[in-house]
Order: C-alpha cells, then structure tokens, then sequence
C-alpha cells in the first residue's frame, strides 16, 4: 500500500510545499498508525498532530483526498493522498495554527457568561447533549466554502456552540448572545451542509445555524440580504 503526504516546512525552498510517496508494509492501518510507522522508519521530521487515539480529543484532524478525517479514527486505503487541514495556516507538514478558528469562541462568547444556579434536569441536558459533544476537531471549519471569500465568518462549530449555551436552561445573557452572531455569523451561512457532512460527532452544524436563524427572529432580526435594516433588525 502506498499514501502520498502534502509534505509543507518554510524552510524548503522555493517551494515550501512537496508531495511524498511512502509505501507501507502495514495490514489495515489507521492513518496515524501509518503517520507513526513513517516517522519512526522513515523520516523522523514528519510532523502531525495527535493525542488520545481514540477518536476523543479532536487534535488529530487532516484531509484525506480532499475530506476532513480523524486520523485515528480513518483506516488508509491505497494511493490516499494526504493533506493538512484548509483555512488555517501550516505551521509544518499537517500541523494548521488552530488560533484563526478558536478565536470565534471568544468572538461568539460561546460559553456560559452570565448564568442562574438552577438544577438541570434530564431532560435539560438533552438539549444541549449533542452540540456539547463537538470536540473543536476544526474539521467543519476547514470545509466551509464561506471562510474561503470571508475570513472574519464566524464558522460553523462557534455558532453551534452558541446554540448549545442559548439552549442552556441556566444561560442568562441569551439577548447578547444572538446579537453578536447577527454579522459574519448566521446570514453569511450558505446551508450547503459541508460541516454537517464532515463532522466526526455527527453534530449537524447547518441545522443548528436553521435554529439560531428561528431564534434571532424572536428578536426582530431578519435576513440582511432581503435589505432590511443594518444587520436585518424590524422595528416596530
Ligand atoms: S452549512 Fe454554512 S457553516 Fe456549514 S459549511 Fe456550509 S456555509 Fe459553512
Ligand atoms: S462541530 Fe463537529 S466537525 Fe466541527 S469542530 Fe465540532 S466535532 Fe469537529
Ligand atoms: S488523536 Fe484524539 S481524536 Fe485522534
């Protein structure tokens, strides 16, 4: 079986960015079993990322022909060309800068900022059960087509967020939450559904942009494209 590596250091000139054939003598592999196997026989400078190898900790997220994939959690089929993840930056081989993406947490404040002290109850937590599984593997923000044209789009897994803390029966500040997804957030969306496709939790991110469009028109937002107001806001 063999696998080729989009290969990527700043050092290598002029071209940073080589591809790589490696051919495995492995029986049914992971890819980061096949990742290990080429670092430690054939080039120890190979570099990746990973953690818990068990399809938990997000960390280990690339591309494989072109689709976002867990490399612990993907067997290699012969000839897959691998490759680091899109919209983030290199930093080597098929490590991105995850900054670029995380930041939309904070731009989202997608946590619980301003919360009452209630008991949850079951069912409570089965609002909240499925987008609290995202594991920020950063596998929808590479897909999403939008981030290409606009950087500043907040992505799919901070809006999901959002609706996991707007969902949150203890969540105070749900007014300020929908505010500030209103611009590059949930109107700038296409629902083309790559996120949803690529998601490793089976979260269905475009679904969830759906609801949060639902809720933000509990406020009087609108779609800005149909030309209403600064960011779609009715007044009445
Ligand atoms: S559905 Fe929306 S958020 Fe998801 S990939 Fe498409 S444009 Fe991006
Ligand atoms: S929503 Fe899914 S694809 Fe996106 S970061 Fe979370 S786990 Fe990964
Ligand atoms: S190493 Fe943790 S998800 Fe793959």
């Amino acid at each position: 079986m063999k696998i080729i590596i989009q290969r990527y250091c700043t050092h290598r000139k002029p071209n940073p960015s080589i591809e790589v054939e490696y051919k495995l003598p492995l029986k049914n592999p992971t890819l980061l079993e096949a990742l290990d196997f080429i670092k430690t026989n054939f080039d120890q400078t190979l570099t990746y990322s990973s953690g818990c190898r068990s399809e938990v900790c997000g960390s280990c997220s690339v591309k494989v022909n072109g689709k976002e994939k867990l490399s612990c959690g993907y067997k290699v089929q012969d000839g897959d060309v691998i490759t680091p993840l899109s919209k983030l930056d290199i930093i080597k081989d098929l490590v991105v800068e995850s900054d670029a993406s995380f930041i939309t947490l904070v731009k989202t404040r997608s946590f619980l900022e301003k919360s009452k002290s209630i008991k949850q109850t079951k069912e409570d937590e089965k609002l909240i059960e499925k987008q609290s599984d995202c594991i920020l593997c950063n596998s929808c923000f590479s897909s999403c087509p939008v981030l290409e044209v606009n950087k500043d789009f907040l992505g799919p897994f901070a809006l999901t967020r959002v609706l996991r803390y707007i969902n949150d029966k203890r969540c105070e500040d749900e007014k300020q939450k929908i505010d500030l997804i209103q611009k590059n957030g949930i109107w700038d969306c296409t629902l083309c559904g790559e996120c949803t496709i690529v998601c490793p939790q089976n979260i269905d991110p475009k679904m969830d942009i759906l609801n949060l469009r639902a809720k933000s028109a509990k406020y009087g937002y609108m779609d800005p494209n149909f030309g209403v107001g600064d960011f779609g806001t009715l007044s009445f």
